[in-house]
């Protein structure tokens, strides 16, 4: 019998993972979200873009309900709202599911789980972190616009977990570790960057091509590993490679990163951090939950992050101006970075 899952929060991440699995008929797939994109993929069905193909799934497959009665039928489901949507949508699912069901946070932010377990004491909750980019295109096109798998915590004693059977038999690349922490905080550091590329404006693949930007983002990472070193937290290594590694590679001259980046990831050169996507279109961002997560870690420990400080502020600042991305250039981020 196929396995009931829901996805709360149909966006980029909710309807690409959830339209993997009714793609390939390996779960029956509740999605809950919000009206316009339920009547994109009504109208063109749903188009899940990956680098050398797509895949169609048809719109009755994945049909995105509005009502969040529909996911107390489901064994599992996964939160996928932004993070300043999760206390909110704790609730929501408290007041529908049954006790038991599992409910997987693929959030960004490392405080998203024990949000979710303190309002659903009679659900298991488990962390995972989501590697890979997605976007969404006209047409109901999910894009992913990076590589890399999803990453979740599994269970204690290695009992089988079959949402994650169904994950890589509909073809998504899963890894299961215990504890999860430290790949959390690793992803929280990556995703550092992610300021950076909103105020900005420039696609990942400049950002990551463009020695200034690169600047900024090692100094963003340095601060916050000194930060983390100082609480005691350990994060994993990227792909091999550790933290410390990396923020020396983002020094080094274009040419090496250009090979080192060619070996370790693919970006696709429209890929643009979800936090551009949020400057544009006037929605709150995660920075609070990214570099404001360094600067409360720093303030735990009587230390400072004023780096991460000044670019959540900038951020912030953009999100009141609501005019989109500043599109700042490597020299004006520097300055106003040391700006305090
Ligand atoms: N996008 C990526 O590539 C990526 C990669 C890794 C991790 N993540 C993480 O995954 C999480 C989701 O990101 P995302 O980019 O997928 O966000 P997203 O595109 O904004 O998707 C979330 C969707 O959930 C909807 N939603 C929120 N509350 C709802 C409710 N009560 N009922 C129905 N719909 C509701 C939102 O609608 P409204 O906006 O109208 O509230 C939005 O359409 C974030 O924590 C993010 O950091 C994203």
């Amino acid at each position: 019998m196929s396995i009931h899952i829901g996805i709360m929060g149909a966006g980029a991440i909710g309807v690409y993972v959830g339209g993997r699995l009714a793609a390939k008929g390996e779960a029956e797939v509740m999605l809950i979200g919000r009206k316009p994109l339920a009547d994109a993929i009504a109208e063109h069905g749903l188009t899940l873009r990956e680098f050398d193909h797509e895949d169609r799934v048809d719109a009755d497959k994945a049909r995105i309900d509005e009502d969040v009665r529909a996911l107390s039928s489901c064994e599992v489901v996964f939160c996928c709202v932004k993070s300043g949507a999760t206390e909110e949508t704790a609730k929501i699912l408290a007041g529908v599911l049954e006790p038991g069901t599992v409910v997987v946070s693929l959030q960004n932010g490392i405080r998203n789980p024990e949000i979710l377990c303190a309002a659903l004491p009679n659900n298991p909750v488990v962390p995972a972190v989501v590697s890979f980019n997605v976007i969404i295109r006209e047409g109901a096109v999910f894009q992913r616009t990076t590589s890399g798998p999803l990453i979740v915590e599994s269970r204690p004693g290695g009992q089988d977990q079959r949402w994650v059977d169904a994950l890589r038999a509909a073809g998504v690349e899963v890894d299961e570790v215990r504890p999860l922490a430290s790949e959390q905080w690793t992803k929280l550091l990556l995703n550092l960057n992610n300021a950076v590329g909103a105020l900005s404006g420039a696609p990942t693949r400049d950002m990551i091509l463009s020695r200034g930007y690169r600047r900024v983002i090692a100094k963003l990472l340095d601060e916050a590993l000194d930060v983390l070193d100082g609480a005691g937290i350990r994060p994993a290594k990227f792909r091999g490679v550790p933290l410390r590694v990396m923020s020396f590679i983002m020094k080094l001259p274009t040419p090496v990163v250009r090979l080192v980046i060619r070996a370790q990831l693919r970006v696709d050169p429209e890929a643009r951090v979800s936090m551009w996507t949020d400057l544009e279109r006037g929605r709150p961002t995660e920075v609070d939950v990214l570099n404001g997560e360094i600067v409360r870690v720093a303030g735990e420990h009587g230390g400072a992050a004023p780096i991460n400080r000044r670019i959540a502020e900038l951020v912030h600042e953009a999100e009141r101006a609501g005019a989109g991305s500043p599109n700042m250039s490597p020299e004006t981020l520097l300055r106003a970075l040391e700006d305090d």
